[in-house]
């Protein structure tokens, strides 16, 4: 498990997990049209664009956690 941070919250994250499941299992309000864990990131909706490191990603398609052991993210 990795430790990150979400809108300042210490979370814990698996290796290579994306950055929306993390934020879903916190319990984080954030729009995902488009993005099931079934089938993926479709990347087509954007509604679930959030702040990494100064840099909008779309967090259905991010997987920042490694290799850095930490992380700040912030659901915009
Ligand atoms: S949920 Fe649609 S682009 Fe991420």
């Amino acid at each position: 498990m990795i430790r990150i941070f979400i809108d300042g919250t210490e979370q814990q994250a698996s290796a290579g997990e994306r950055l929306i499941d993390a934020i879903n299992r916190a319990g984080l309000a954030l729009p995902q049209v488009c993005y099931h864990p079934q089938l993926g990131p479709i990347q087509t909706c954007d509604t679930c664009i959030v702040g990494v490191s100064g840099k909008l990603v779309r967090a259905c398609a991010a997987r920042p956690f490694s290799p850095a052991p930490e992380s700040a993210f912030a659901p915009e």
